[in-house]
């Protein structure tokens, strides 16, 4: 499947936020997604509310309602796409393989966030969300960060990507010679574009830059 600018995905994506640092790729994803997907289906952790709060001085309340109107408009994105869950709101679609969008990605994805996937504890919506897309045989797509990593980050990640999750940290390529934080998160956001099949111009590609 790939998409083109201006062509929608009708199913929908999953995106998670969790509390590691890179809330600035998380936003930047967010609003890429909400240009190429008809509904974006939004869970934040408590965690990635203060990473939020501590890194962009950006107040996200916990309200769902709240949430959705103040990303919207940050990441200037019509309301309409996109849809934000509690933590525990089990009658969510993505709670379901009966009815969840095959695609999701977390980003970024704490350690323990991971750790919680690999085990399957599915103790919240995001959790669960993940689950439903490993069983499904979806697509899962998280982007880790911490650093170092211990070894039990990297058997969480092999865990995962034996599952066929794809494992992608956040690290950005710099041939293109970025020169703002946003070139960055643009270059990791294609990243993430590209391997959901959809076609995008958000950043350089190698060997089209001249
Ligand atoms: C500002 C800030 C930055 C953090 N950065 C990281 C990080 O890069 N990686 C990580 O695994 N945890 C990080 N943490 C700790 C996690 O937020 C914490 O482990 C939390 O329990 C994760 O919960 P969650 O997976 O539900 O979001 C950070 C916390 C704060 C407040």
């Amino acid at each position: 499947m790939t998409l083109q600018s201006g062509q929608k995905n009708g199913s929908g994506i999953t995106l998670g936020i969790t509390g590691a640092s890179g809330a600035i790729y998380a936003l930047n994803l967010l609003k890429h997604l909400c240009c190429y997907f008809d509904e974006v289906h939004l869970m934040i952790t408590d965690a990635a509310r203060v990473v939020l709060a501590t890194e962009l001085s950006l107040k996200v309340p916990e309200a769902p309602t709240k949430i959705q109107s103040i990303l919207a408009e940050y990441c200037d994105c019509d309301k309409k796409r996109l849809s934000v869950y509690s933590r525990d709101n089990w009658f969510a679609s993505v709670a379901s393989g009966s009815s969840a969008p095959r695609q999701m990605v977390i980003c970024p994805a704490s350690m323990g966030c991971l750790s919680a996937i690999a085990t399957g504890a599915s103790n919240t919506l995001l959790e669960r969300a993940a689950d439903v897309v490993i069983k499904e045989k979806g697509q899962l797509i998280v982007l880790p960060r911490e650093m170092p990593f211990s070894t039990i980050h990297l058997k969480n990640m092999l865990t995962l990507s034996e599952l066929g999750v794809t494992v992608m940290p956040a690290s950005p390529g710099y041939y293109g010679q970025p020169e703002t934080i946003e070139d960055l998160a643009n270059f990791v956001s294609a990243r993430i574009l590209n391997h959901l099949g959809v076609e995008n111009d958000v950043s350089v590609k190698w060997g089209y830059s001249g």
